[in-house]
């Protein structure tokens, strides 16, 4: 866990640290596969990428997933994609095929949740019998504690072999279908980054990291694991709510 003065300086520390991230994965396998968040949050870490790492990034050997997507034509500003592409994608020398939009104007999204779950199984899933599909995962958290779009109670979080799956109405607005990534999505991967800012995350943030194995189901977040290490990054009014011992891991 590491807390930062600002979310100005959490983005900056973020961006080093998925640079870094990157850098390491392309050296020891060549490519760097990477899930990016929706939401507010990332979109500070995205800027900061498009700053300052122009060069000192493997942008052609990286490729890019969501995490999750709402379902609203490919051009809609409520679309992650639009956020992620209007802040970072649109600035770096990614080639375009290596960035993987959830469809999320296909209908029925059960069709686009097939096609993903087909695309990430062809082109993340390594033939090296690890399991592993990501090298880093990026996720936000909701006050009521969900992430990605996995809201309390949602019949997603109980799925165990599906790696995407498509959900009739979303848990906040827009009130919208979303297609998600699911638990067993984001476990296969290297890391879960989390990236939490503001004083209405505090008491969520606490409770996520106080609650222990397996997860509280009405806490999404708490139930995120990964094949090598949740990390949280974490602005001072987000880890308001963490005693000492929490603050230390
Ligand atoms: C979305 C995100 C969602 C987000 C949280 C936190 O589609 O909105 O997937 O899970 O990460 O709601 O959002 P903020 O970063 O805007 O607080």
């Amino acid at each position: 866990m590491r807390v930062f003065s600002s979310l100005a300086t959490l983005s900056s520390g973020a961006a080093r640290h998925v640079a870094e991230r990157a850098r390491d994965a392309v050296a020891a396998r060549g490519r760097f596969t990477w899930v990016l968040a929706g939401g507010h949050t990332p979109e500070g870490l995205y800027r900061k990428l498009a700053e300052r790492y122009q060069t000192d990034f493997p942008w052609r050997e990286s490729e890019v997933f969501f995490g999750d997507e709402r379902c609203v034509p490919a051009g809609s500003p409520l679309s992650n994609y639009s956020m992620a592409r209007d802040a970072l994608l649109r600035h770096v020398p990614i080639p375009a095929g290596r960035v993987h939009r959830l469809r999320g104007e296909v209908r029925p999204p059960s069709e686009a949740a097939a096609t993903y779950r087909r695309l990430l199984d062809r082109l993340a899933l390594r033939g090296d019998g690890t399991g592993v599909r990501f090298d880093l995962v990026v996720l936000g958290i909701g006050p009521d504690g969900h992430t990605a779009s996995l809201f309390p109670g949602s019949s997603a979080l109980r799925e165990r072999q599906r790696t995407v799956v498509a959900l009739r109405r979303s848990g906040q607005p827009p009130w919208v279908p979303r297609l998600t990534l699911t638990l067993p999505a984001f476990a296969s991967s290297r890391e879960v980054l989390f990236l939490v800012a503001g004083e209405e995350k505090a008491d969520v943030v606490a409770r996520v990291l106080r609650a222990r194995p397996p997860g509280n189901p009405n806490l999404p977040a708490s139930r995120i694991r990964s094949a090598g290490s949740v990390r949280w990054f974490l602005n001072r009014s987000a880890a308001s709510h963490l005693s000492k011992g929490l603050l230390s891991s």
